[in-house]
C-alpha cells in the first residue's frame, strides 16, 4: 500500500533507503528517487512503464548544490539567478565524476537540473541533501497529476509514499531549455514562458520535432493521452462530446470543464491537467466519447497550453 505523507522529514528519509516517493512542486507532482541510487532511478521506470531512453530531471534545494553537479555557463547562473527557484529546468554538461546514476541522466553526457519553488518540495529537499531525480509522477503516456489524489489514482500500490503537497500552482510542467549547445533551445514550452526567457537572453530557438533518436524524448508526441480522444480548436459541441472551455463556453455541452471564465492564460494553466482528469472520468457517466477543447491564444503560456493539448491529441500508439 501506497503511504500518504505530511512530513518532509519522513519522506527524505525513505528517498536515503532507496524508496519511490512522490512530492508536490509547483508545476505538477514528481515521483521521486535518489538519483545517485541506480537500483532506485530504476524503481521509477519501472514504476512508470517509461521507455528507458527518456532521462530524468534532477530536483535540488538551492542552485549551489545543483551547480557541483553540472559545469556552469554564463547564460545559465542568468537565467538560474532569475528564475530559481522555479518552473525552468536548464540542461547542461555533466560536471567531472558527476555522481549521478548514468540511468537517471539515459546515458547523456548533460544533466537536466531545476530548482523548484513549492515550499514543501523545497523542504524535501533540503533534509535530502542531494539530488532527486523526478519525473511526473504518472504511469507513462497518461495526464501529469496536479494533486496527491491524482497521484494516487494511477500509482497506488505501485509507489512507496506520497507527500501531499496540497495542488500545484503552476499546475504544467516546467520549461525545458538546453543550454549544452552552442545556442540556446526550447525543449520544451511549460511554466516560464519563452517570452520571459528571450527577455533575458535574446532569441530562443524552438526544438523540432524531428523523428529522430530523441533529445527530449519527453517530446514523444503521443504523451499527456487522457484516455478520451481530443479535438483540438472546437467552434462549436458535436453529439457525444465533452467540453474543455476557455471563457464564455461553447453551447450544447451536457459536461464541461472550464479552465478559465475570464480567458486567464495563468489560471488556465493551473487547471488544465486537472479538467482532463475530471473529464476523462465523467465523461464515461454521461455516455460522452470525446473532448472538444476550446481554442487558446498561443502566446505567454498559451504556448504551452498548446503544446500539452496537441500532445493529447495525438495519434495514438
Ligand atoms: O515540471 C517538471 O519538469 C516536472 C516536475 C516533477 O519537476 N517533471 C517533469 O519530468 O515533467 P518528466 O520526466 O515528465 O519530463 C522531463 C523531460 C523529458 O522530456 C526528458 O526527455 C527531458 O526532460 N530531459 C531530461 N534530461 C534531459 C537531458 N539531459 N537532455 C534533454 N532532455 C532531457
Ligand atoms: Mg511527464
Amino acid at each position: 500500500m501506497t503511504k500518504l505523507l505530511t512530513s518532509p522529514k519522513c519522506a527524505a528519509a525513505l528517498l536515503k533507503a532507496g524508496k519511490l516517493v512522490a512530492f508536490g512542486t509547483e508545476t505538477v507532482y514528481g515521483l521521486g528517487a535518489d538519483a545517485c541510487n541506480g537500483a532506485a532511478v530504476a524503481g521509477i521506470y519501472a514504476a512508470k512503464g517509461r521507455p528507458s531512453f527518456n532521462p530524468l530531471i534532477c530536483h535540488f534545494a538551492s542552485a549551489d548544490l545543483a551547480y557541483h553537479y553540472v559545469t556552469l555557463t554564463p547564460l545559465a547562473e542568468k537565467l538560474a539567478a532569475k528564475f530559481w527557484p522555479g518552473p525552468l529546468t536548464l540542461v547542461l554538461p555533466k560536471s567531472p565524476n558527476c555522481p549521478v546514476s548514468q540511468l537517471a541522466s539515459a546515458g547523456l553526457p548533460t544533466l537536466a537540473v531545476r530548482v523548484p519553488s513549492h515550499p514543501v518540495a523545497l523542504a524535501l529537499l533540503r533534509e535530502f541533501a542531494g539530488p532527486v531525480a523526478a519525473p511526473s509522477a504518472n504511469r507513462s503516456g497518461r495526464i501529469s497529476p496536479t494533486s496527491a489524489a491524482h497521484v494516487l489514482a494511477d500509482m497506488e500500490g505501485l509507489i512507496e509514499a506520497v507527500l501531499d503537497s496540497g495542488p500545484c500552482a503552476v499546475g504544467l510542467e516546467s520549461t525545458i531549455l538546453d543550454l549544452s549547445g552552442p545556442y540556446p533551445v526550447l525543449l520544451r514550452p511549460g511554466g516560464v514562458s519563452l517570452e520571459a526567457l528571450e527577455a533575458e537572453i535574446g532569441p530562443i530557438t524552438r526544438a523540432t520535432e524531428s523523428g529522430d533518436a530523441p533529445k527530449a524524448p519527453g517530446m514523444l508526441l503521443s504523451h499527456y493521452a487522457p484516455s478520451l480522444p481530443v479535438r483540438l480548436n472546437a467552434t462549436q459541441v458535436a453529439p457525444g462530446e465533452a467540453l474543455l472551455a476557455f471563457g464564455p463556453p461553447l453551447p450544447g455541452a451536457t459536461l464541461s470543464f472550464q479552465l478559465s471564465a475570464a480567458c486567464n492564460l495563468q489560471e488556465a494553466a493551473a487547471n488544465l491537467f486537472e479538467g482532463l482528469h475530471v473529464l476523462d472520468e465523467e465523461a464515461a457517466k454521461h455516455g460522452l466519447k470525446r473532448i472538444a477543447a476550446m481554442p487558446i491564444p498561443a502566446h505567454g503560456l498559451g504556448l504551452a497550453i498548446n503544446d500539452r493539448l496537441a500532445r493529447a491529441a495525438a495519434p495514438r500508439h
